[in-house]
């Protein structure tokens, strides 16, 4: 065979295979930063009801969009939605496509499909390095140059947990040229509990940026794949001439509604993230393990020159964390919150293990 592929593309890794276990029963799930508990009720008889819809293609996309409109107090016109924020994330690298400029800034570490999609559409990358384990707003303005088109930043970030706030964003934000579009993730934006996170809304109109939010974490509905974006009019609607028809499946659109009308569940998937938070950080000066106090659903700690060792022997007892060798942190893990019974199982083995 003499089909050629780009070096680019030959980078790429594999998604790691291990992430994909657990759906047999007896696995402790704290890779992925998902939610541990199943959908709410309400998103549980939506998607009974809808079953028997499936032969036709999805419709009720505008339907969410109301509804998450509505939740804001903005418009229909400023919501896209997605198959995940993957394809959001997607989505923006298409219709921002130019002939002159290619150039994407990323945080590193941060949420790695950034820097593939980014690859994947022929993008250059630039990377900007943490600042005491936060997004170095800073370095990331220094970074910008003739080539620049797209940031992408990521908020609370992922792997650390940490946010930046609401005066540093509009520091920052003042500072970019408007020809740059600023993409904020805020996939665990949910979870945060610092009263001085961004209230990114703010920003759509007088700055071109996007806010990207998804069902898969607070809501629970990972599995369905949906995600959605906000901005100003118009840059949402060349979003959306990109998108596949139908690539939202009917079941996730009828869920995620369901989903955003249930707060006393979103309630209680926020306490007791507060609640397997602070266990987490007892347990960790307990066990003198240094960590990053998180605004997120997962906590970056360190384990030491152990911790790809560690994260073997863990899943060898069937407790699946994320060792961030990839993410060019061999010394750490990131460990999900999940549900209390898990958390302590997780801590009974790391303990056993460590002695
Ligand atoms: C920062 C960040 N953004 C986006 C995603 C992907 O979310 P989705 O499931 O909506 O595609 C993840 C998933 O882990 C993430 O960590």
């Amino acid at each position: 065979m003499s089909i050629d592929i780009e070096k680019e593309i030959k980078e790429i890794p594999h998604y790691p295979k291990a992430m994909m276990y657990g759906d047999a029963d007896g696995w402790i799930r704290l890779a992925s930063n998902e939610n541990p508990y199943p959908p709410s009720k309400a998103v549980l008889e939506a998607v009974l009801d809808n079953l028997f819809g499936i032969s036709r293609y999805p419709g009720g996309e505008y339907e969410l969009k109301e509804s998450i409109a509505l939740k804001f107090g903005i418009k229909t016109e400023q919501v896209v939605l997605g198959d995940g924020s993957d394809e959001i994330i997607e989505m923006i690298l298409k219709a921002l496509r130019h002939k002159g400029k290619k150039g994407v800034i990323v945080t590193e570490p941060s949420f790695p499909f950034y820097g593939i999609a980014s690859k994947v559409y022929g993008y250059n990358l630039k990377k900007v390095p943490l600042k005491n384990m936060k997004t170095d707003l800073k370095g990331i303005k220094d970074a910008i140059d003739s080539d620049t088109r797209i940031i992408f930043l990521n908020n609370p970030l992922n792997p650390t947990g940490t946010i930046f706030k609401e005066n540093e964003f509009l520091d920052f934000i003042k500072e970019i040229p408007d020809h740059i579009l600023v993409a904020v993730d805020e996939a665990y934006g949910e979870f945060v509990e610092d009263r001085d996170f961004p209230q990114s809304l703010k920003f759509i109109e007088a700055y071109p940026v996007l806010i990207l939010k998804t069902f898969s974490k607070a809501y629970a509905l990972a599995g369905l794949r949906i995600g959605y974006c906000i901005g100003e009019g118009s840059l949402i609607s060349y979003l959306e001439r990109t998108r596949q028809p139908f690539s939202i499946n009917s079941i996730a659109l009828v869920a995620a509604r369901a989903a955003l009308s249930d707060n006393d569940f979103l309630k209680n998937v926020l306490n007791n993230n507060k609640k397997e938070k602070a266990f987490f950080y007892r347990e960790f000066d307990k066990l003198s393990l240094e960590y990053v106090p998180t605004e997120a659903n997962f906590i970056l700690v360190k384990i030491g020159h152990d911790a790809e060792y560690i994260t073997k022997r863990l899943f060898e007892e069937r407790i699946l964390v994320r060792w961030m060798g990839a993410y060019g942190m061999p010394d750490y893990i990131r460990v999900t919150m999940g549900k209390s019974e898990e958390n302590r199982i997780f801590i009974e083995a790391l303990k056993k293990i460590i002695r």
